[in-house]
C-alpha cells in the first residue's frame, strides 16, 4: 500500500480487525475475509482517487500531529513533498501570519485543532515554499475520531487565497491613486483659478477660461477612468482636437503608441489643452484653411526614454511675435517643467507657431494594448 495512505492503512487494519474479530466469533470462512479485504481496499482506491482529485489541498495527521496524508493539491500547494509520519502540523516549509510574522509549526491552526480537540475557523497564515514563493491560504482543520469518540488524527482543508489577496491589494492601490489624484487636482483647480484671474481682463473672461481648463480637465480624468492608470498620447490629443476636425484633414497626427502615466497624462492634457485654445483664439485653427499637425517620437536619451512632440500650425493669420504672457505660456515656460520636467520652446514664426515640448517617460513603458500607430488623417 501507498506509504502516503498512512491514514487510509490504519482505517483499513482497524476495519479488517474488527471485521476478523466478527468472523472468529461467528466461525466464518476465511475466503469471506478475503473477500471483505478486497472490497475494503477497492473502496480506499476510490477514496484515495476522489481526494487526490480535490482541487483543494487536503492532509491528513494522527493524534500526534504527524503527516499521515496528502494530496497532489496540497504538495503543490507547499511546493514540496513532506515526509509522511515524522512532518509535524503542517508540510509547509514555513509558515507566516498575515502580517507577516513568522509562525511556529506547532501554532498553526492544525495544531490548535489536535491539542485543543476541536475544529478551526476564521483563521488565515502563509506558506513559504522552498523555492520562496509565498501562498496565502484559509485552514480547515477538523479533528477525526474513532466509534468511541477518541481523537485518532485530523484532516485539514487549505484553500489557496492568492487571488482574493491580490484583488484586494489592486483595490487599496486604486483607493490611493484615486486620493492622490483628486488631493492634485484640487491643487491644480486652486493654481488655474489664481493664475486665470491674474490674466483675465473681465469676468466674462475669467468664466470662459475657467469653463474651458476646468473641462479639459474632466476630459483627461475620464480618459484615465476609462483607460486604466496610463492614457495614451494620442487619446489626449484627439479628446482636445476632435471637435476642431471639419473634415478637411486640418488636423494631423503622427507618432508611435505611448502610454502616459497619470500624473504625466494630468499635465500634459492641460497643456495641450492651451495650445488648442490658443490655436483657436490666433492660430490655425482660427480660421477656415489652416491646419495643425503634432509629430512626436519617443528616443531614448542619456539612458533616460523621452517623449518629444512638435506641434505646427500653418495657413493661420500672419503671427507677430506676442506682447503679452498668458496662463499658456507661463503653464509652458514654468510650470511644466517644475511638474513633469517638460522642456518647451514656443517659436512665433510669421506662418504659424510651432511649439517643440520634450519630456521624460518612467523607465519601464506600460505594456501595450494594441500595436497601432495613432493617425488621424491620412
Ligand atoms: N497659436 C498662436 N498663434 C498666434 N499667436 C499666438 C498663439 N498662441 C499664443 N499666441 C500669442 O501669444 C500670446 C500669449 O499666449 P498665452 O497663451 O500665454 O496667453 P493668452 O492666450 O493671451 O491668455 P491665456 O492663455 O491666459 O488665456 C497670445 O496673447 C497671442 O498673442
Ligand atoms: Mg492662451
Amino acid at each position: 500500500m501507498d506509504q502516503q495512505l498512512g491514514f487510509l492503512e490504519n482505517e483499513f487494519d482497524r476495519a479488517i480487525a474488527a471485521h476478523e474479530t466478527h468472523a472468529a466469533t461467528e466461525k466464518v470462512v476465511p475466503l469471506a475475509a478475503v473477500r471483505s479485504q478486497e472490497i475494503l481496499r477497492e473502496h480506499e482506491r476510490r477514496f484515495r482517487e476522489l481526494l487526490d482529485a480535490l482541487p483543494a489541498a487536503v492532509y491528513t495527521t494522527d493524534a500526534a500531529g504527524r503527516i499521515t496524508y496528502y494530496n497532489e493539491s496540497a504538495a503543490a500547494l507547499w511546493g514540496h513533498r513532506p515526509t509522511l509520519g515524522t512532518s509535524e502540523w503542517c508540510g509547509s516549509w514555513k509558515l507566516y501570519w498575515p502580517d507577516g510574522t513568522p509562525m511556529a509549526h506547532a501554532d498553526c491552526p492544525m495544531a490548535i485543532a489536535l491539542h485543543e480537540n476541536r475544529s478551526v475557523r476564521g483563521m488565515e497564515a502563509a506558506c513559504e515554499r522552498p523555492d520562496g514563493t509565498r501562498v496565502p491560504f484559509i485552514p480547515y482543520p477538523t479533528p477525526l475520531h474513532d466509534e468511541a469518540g477518541r481523537l485518532v488524527g485530523a484532516v485539514n482543508m487549505l484553500v489557496d487565497i492568492t487571488e482574493r489577496k491580490r484583488a484586494e491589494e489592486q483595490q487599496h492601490l486604486l483607493v490611493r491613486e484615486l486620493h492622490h489624484r483628486v488631493k492634485n487636482t484640487l491643487a491644480t483647480v486652486q493654481a488655474i483659478m489664481g493664475s486665470t484671474a491674474r490674466t483675465a481682463t473681465s469676468v466674462e473672461q475669467f468664466k470662459d477660461a475657467m469653463i474651458g481648463r476646468i473641462g479639459s480637465l474632466a476630459k483627461t480624468h475620464l480618459l484615465l477612468s476609462n483607460e486604466g492608470t496610463t492614457v495614451t498620447f494620442d487619446s489626449i490629443l484627439h479628446s482636445e482636437l476632435d471637435p476642431f476636425d471639419d473634415g478637411s484633414h486640418r488636423v494631423r497626427f503622427e507618432g508611435p503608441r505611448v502610454e502616459v502615466i497619470s500624473r504625466l497624462a494630468v499635465s500634459l492634457g492641460m497643456a495641450i489643452h492651451e495650445l488648442t485654445t490658443n490655436a483657436a483664439k490666433y492660430g490655425a485653427l482660427s480660421v477656415y484653411g489652416g491646419k495643425l499637425d503634432v509629430r512626436w517620437t519617443v528616443v531614448i536619451e542619456a539612458s533616460r526614454r523621452m517623449l518629444k512632440f512638435v506641434w505646427t500650425e500653418r495657413g493661420g493669420p500672419l503671427v507677430t511675435p506676442p506682447k503679452r504672457q498668458g496662463f499658456g505660456t507661463r503653464l509652458l515656460d514654468f510650470v511644466l517643467p517644475g511638474q513633469i520636467q517638460a522642456h518647451s520652446r514656443i517659436e512665433f514664426q510669421p506662418e504659424g507657431v510651432q511649439v517643440r515640448c520634450a519630456l521624460p517617460l518612467p523607465a519601464e513603458p506600460a505594456p501595450a494594448k494594441s500595436p497601432a500607430a495613432a493617425v488621424k488623417a491620412p
